[in-house]
């Protein structure tokens, strides 16, 4: 068996590449995986080749420059901000310079340089670098335990960062690897679209003019069907072949985000910096001067060669026309043509050309402070992966950059926090066992004993923190196996806060009711959740916990059967769960809680002091809510409460994110024969036994 790397970082482009330089320089045994022989290839060909690190703003402004999920990346772009990546590569000895738009690219104008320089900090900072090929994460028990490669290798990691780009150049190696990773641990992927992609346009007279450059013209976008002007940009575009390309025409995609043949207009304006009627002016001087020329001889003076042909088609005026013989309305058209030439846009040119792809891991699924994984412990990514992009000007990269140094360091500080101290928090990420260091480079042993100082320093902090923290029970079990009325009984005589998660459920399950949307359907429920932003909360009413759904008590609406289906269909749903996730956890760092709910042992709470499943057979389960609802004289019969308990356990279980399952370090109890306070009893002495709780 491969000895255990603190942090293994799947995918050696940019952000991987920062990201594993960040774990290891915060002290982490890292471990950096690439497909490909060499690492940064698709680094090598961004900018042209010059390779854009960055751009010379501030976190404020390249927050403002990014398309999708901007604030999302306020935490990231904080903690490693432009001025951070400027210094990275000075101080990795890569001189800079900053261009136009602010634009910063190695003075040396070869990506090759920013490359080198990257691996020449990979191997300073002792990070091990293997041209591996990752077929899936190691998952077992729901604790991450490293990644499997295509080779059938096992490689044990704490932590593992995913940075395997997005689906952009194909031929640099990203082929969409990361979705599937982050899908195997249960994250939403939204759909991947190009972005910064050449733009296609039926317009023959791209074609005629293939290959030319323009320079400082303006540029609208107009949207046709809704009539309005989606963006307006000046600089520098190309037109090519299939229609048009170069940087403003990258940027102004990224605006449109409904394409359609034909629906938007691309409005240009070639002259820019003259007013029309200064421009007019001019264009009675010129066809004054030049009165008794060819009016195409005279439009040498105002365009490149391979437009004249094209303008003196759209103007309408017949090139072998005298200057003098211009009409006051052909003159009109003419400016027309310099001043709104148009093209009509179609398409956009396929994934693989477009430089950045937009979708991605759902953001909602990560925590922006760190690139961590709600859905997973000890997973996190960087990069491309994510949903996010932006414009370019080196925001795109810069986005890579951050990520990947926070993501980094969280995950080195979580491999580490978790190492050594041999009491398990294995179900923290697969983090028990102690860091081996042996391998890391004898030049770096100064450094090495530094980090572990630190490292001990660390763990000191956060043992004194335990003593603080709060106690978190964690009761997992199918439905109906008494975990609530065991839960709150437990937690009124040791004075804590119960917490009915399947309630949280229940509510999500009532708002997708509520909206008449099907509660299976895997996209229009997050979708909904997205738009119309429920808010899900709890409150400890003297009688217990009630939930609230945007402001309103729904308890008593949520326990009925048709809700209970419900709950269980969008408890299924990824999205849904990494929407509640946060509530859950927050609570549980706040208070002593018991927690009951189907994967509170093993996701929300994987550190939880106590774990518990509590459980008893179908039939048992049964029989209990038939006498339930009889006391309420409802005589729903017993074989319709069996098969309603038996299809959602099904539908619990066999679910592919959080199903419902024993924490390896529960302790199960089968209530099937047991009295409800023997139960109490067994729960309540395990608290106490394990806490001190209760006195
Ligand atoms: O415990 P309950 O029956 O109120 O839960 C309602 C549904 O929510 C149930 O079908 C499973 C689901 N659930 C879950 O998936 N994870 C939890 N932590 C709690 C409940």
């Amino acid at each position: 068996m491969e000895t255990k790397a603190d942090v293994i970082v799947i995918g050696a482009g940019p952000a991987g590449m920062m990201a594993a330089i960040s774990a290891a320089k915060a002290g982490a045994k890292a471990l950096l995986l690439e497909k490909n022989t060499r690492p940064g290839r698709k680094l090598m060909i961004t900018g042209k080749g010059r390779c854009n690190v960055t751009n010379d703003c501030t976190v404020q402004e390249a927050i403002a420059s990014v398309v999708v999920n901007p604030r999302f990346l306020y935490s990231a772009f904080s903690a490693f901000s432009p001025e951070d990546t400027k210094r990275f590569f000075e101080e990795a000895g890569v001189p800079l310079k900053t261009e136009r738009g602010k634009r910063v690219f190695p003075q040396s104008d070869k990506a090759v340089d920013i490359v080198d320089a990257m691996q020449r900090e990979l191997k300073k900072s002792g990070v091990s670098l293997r041209n591996e090929t990752v077929k899936s994460l190691w998952i077992e028990e729901n604790t991450l335990r490293g990644v499997l490669t295509v080779s059938g290798k096992k490689l044990p990691a704490r932590c593992v960062i995913i940075a395997c780009g997005g689906l952009s150049y194909p031929q640099t190696g990203s082929t969409g690897d990361g979705y599937r990773l982050a899908k195997q641990a249960g994250h939403t992927v939204t759909p991947q679209k190009p972005s910064l992609v050449p733009i296609v346009s039926k317009d023959p007279d791209c074609a005629r003019m293939q290959g030319l450059s323009l320079r400082n013209v303006g540029v609208k976008v107009i949207d046709q069907k809704k009539q309005k002007e989606l963006y307006e940009d000046f600089g520098e575009m190309l037109f090519t072949h299939f229609g048009v390309s170069g940087p403003v025409i990258l940027s102004a995609g990224s605006h449109i985000r409904e394409m359609e043949p034909g629906r938007y207009l691309l409005r240009i304006d070639l002259k820019p910096a003259l007013s029309e009627e200064k421009l007019d002016l001019r264009l009675q001087r010129e066809l004054s001067e030049q009165k008794n020329k060819n009016f195409e001889n005279m439009l040498g003076a105002l365009l490149p060669k391979k437009m004249i042909p094209v303008v003196i088609d759209r103007s309408g005026i017949p090139g072998e026309e005298k200057c003098n013989a211009i009409t006051r309305a052909q003159r009109a058209a003419l400016l027309a043509a310099l001043k709104k030439f148009e093209i009509v846009l179609d398409s956009f040119r396929p994934i693989a050309e477009a430089i950045v792809t937009s979708g991605g891991v759902d953001v909602r699924g990560l925590d922006p402070a760190s690139m961590a994984s709600k859905m997973l412990p000890g997973l996190y990514f960087a990069g491309e992966v994510i949903d996010v992009d932006a414009y370019t000007g080196g925001f795109n990269l810069q986005i890579a950059f951050s990520t990947g140094f926070i993501a980094g360091k969280a995950a080195a500080q979580a491999a580490r926090a978790n190492a050594p101290d041999g009491k398990s928090r294995e179900s923290a990420g697969g983090l028990s066992e102690a860091a081996s260091r042996k391998s890391e480079p004898k030049d770096d042993q100064k450094q090495t004993e530094k980090n572990e100082a630190k490292g001990r320093k660390t763990m000191q902090k956060n043992e004194a923190c335990e003593k603080r923290a709060k106690i978190n029970v964690a009761i997992d079990g199918p439905a109906g196996a008494g975990k609530s009325s065991v839960a709150k009984a437990a937690a009124k005589a040791l004075g804590f806060i119960y917490v009915d998660t399947g309630a949280l459920y229940r509510a999500v399950g009532f708002f997708a009711v509520s909206k008449g949307i099907d509660p299976k359907d895997a996209e229009a429920v997050p979708a909904a959740i997205g738009r119309e932003k429920p808010e899900i909360s709890i409150r400890f009413l003297p009688d217990g916990q009630h939930v609230f759904l945007n402001g309103e008590d729904i308890e008593a609406q949520i326990r009925t059967p048709q809700i209970s289906m419900a709950a269980s269909d969008v408890s299924a749903i990824p999205a849904v769960r990494a929407f509640l996730f946060d509530l859950q956890r927050d609570l549980a760092r706040e208070n002593d809680v018991i927690m009951d709910g189907r994967d509170i042992g093993t996701v929300v709470l994987p550190e939880a002091q106590v774990k518990i499943f509590l459980t008893a057979s179908a039939e048992e389960r049964a029989k209990r809510r038939m006498l339930q609802l009889r006391e309420k004289g409802d005589e729903t019969p017993f074989e319709t409460l069996l098969e309603e308990i038996k299809k959602r356990d099904d539908q619990d279980m066999n679910r592919a994110i959080a199903p419902l399952k024993a924490a390896p370090d529960a302790v199960t109890i089968d209530s099937s024969d047991l009295s409800f306070e023997a139960v109490c009893e067994r729960v309540e002495t395990l608290i106490r036994e394990k806490t001190n709780a209760g006195g």
